[in-house]
């Protein structure tokens, strides 16, 4: 049984705001962040939320492949920043679209969420059970963001992006190999959305980073996790067509680009005009990419994100 995407597709706020728009605001420029990061502008929800982008997404999937929402059985979304706690976005999509037999719940992996779902995905389908499922990522983290703070301010940005995902009974298009770890013990250096502060003033319920220890375990830990999958699976680094990796910041794409020896023609980048989406920060290029027509079955991409657990994961797909 294989894990076969079929379509994607992508859903972002209609406010655009650019870093000279957060000078304005914050004690910051569009050097400093252009330079640090790579980014220039990012998405941010007004009237938009996690439920609604992830909606946009599942009705434009449907309204591609011209399936039916009764057709999906289950359907995944990642997100760090939910518009509740409970009700799931992913049970509020089911709802939004009448995928009355799809079952429904969120993966919260942060910005390594997409990856995480997407073994989940294949673990289910391996059961047998689903065919067509829906895995979504979805972010509003400006909702989570201290407009005061420059260190975290600038990095964020909101958008939703997704994929149909077909259980192949060819074998064709499948995942290849993968891995994912938590390194619990380092949850501190990134936390957002404590609720706690909701009743003690004291506490913060924004973003709170260590950005150097973040910074230094993914120039680390992402290169270290694709070898290990590429290894295991026998795949020469070279024969991989992209690297679509989790968009925080430009200069950790192009350390784990050197530090894999590879070309950064192999390594998309589309964080100037996204910030970090967190778990939708993969789809939305994904989605990019395939309505560029870069992407072409039989070619092998590798997935590999980090992020808030503290968490990295990469899978390597035959698309
Ligand atoms: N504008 C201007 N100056 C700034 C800003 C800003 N927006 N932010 C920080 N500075 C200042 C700092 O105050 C500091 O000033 P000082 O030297 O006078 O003290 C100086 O710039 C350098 O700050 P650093 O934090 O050392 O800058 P660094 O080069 O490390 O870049 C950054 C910071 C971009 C956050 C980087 O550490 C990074 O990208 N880390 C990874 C973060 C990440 O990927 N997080 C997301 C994980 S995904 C998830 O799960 C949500």
């Amino acid at each position: 049984m294989g894990l076969k995407i079929i379509d994607s597709a992508l859903s972002t706020p209609q406010k655009i705001v650019t870093n000279d728009d957060l000078s304005q605001i914050l004690d910051t420029s569009d050097e400093w962040i252009s330079k640090r990061t790579g980014i220039k502008q990012r998405y941010q929800v007004v009237e938009e939320t996690t439920a609604s982008m992830a909606t946009d997404v599942a009705k434009k999937l449907l309204d591609k492949s011209k399936v039916a929402a009764s057709e999906i059985s289950l359907i995944i979304v990642a997100t760090m920043s939910p518009d509740f706690m409970t009700p799931s976005v992913a049970a509020t999509v089911q709802g939004n679209i009448n995928a009355t037999n799809a079952m429904a719940f969120d993966v919260n992996a942060a910005c390594s969420g997409f990856v995480y779902g997407m073994s989940v995905v294949n673990g289910m389908l391996k059961t047998g059970n689903f065919e067509k499922v829906l895995l979504i990522g979805s972010e509003s983290l400006t909702r989570l963001v201290d407009w005061t703070d420059r260190g975290t301010a600038v990095l964020f940005g909101d958008s939703a992006a997704g994929v149909l995902i077909e259980n192949d009974a060819t074998d064709q298009s499948y995942l290849i190999n993968e891995k994912l770890d938590t390194i619990g013990e380092m949850g501190k250096y990134l936390t957002a959305g404590n609720v706690a502060a909701l009743n003690d003033k004291e506490q913060s319920f924004f973003f709170q980073m260590n950005g150097r220890k973040v910074y230094e375990f993914a120039t680390k830990r992402v290169p270290e996790s694709i070898m290990t999958v590429l290894d295991e699976a026998q795949i020469d680094p070279d024969d991989v067509k992209y690297f679509i990796l989790h968009q925080a910041n430009e200069r950790i794409i192009k350390s784990v680009a050197k530090k894999l020896d590879l070309p950064m023609e192999k390594f998309p980048v589309n964080i100037s005009r996204f910030g970090n989406t967190a778990a939708a920060s993969e789809p939305v290029l994904l989605a990019e990419m395939m309505a560029d027509g870069k992407i072409n079955h039989g070619d092998i991409i590798v997935f590999s994100g980090f992020g808030g657990g503290l968490t990295v994961g990469t899978n390597v797909i035959k698309y």
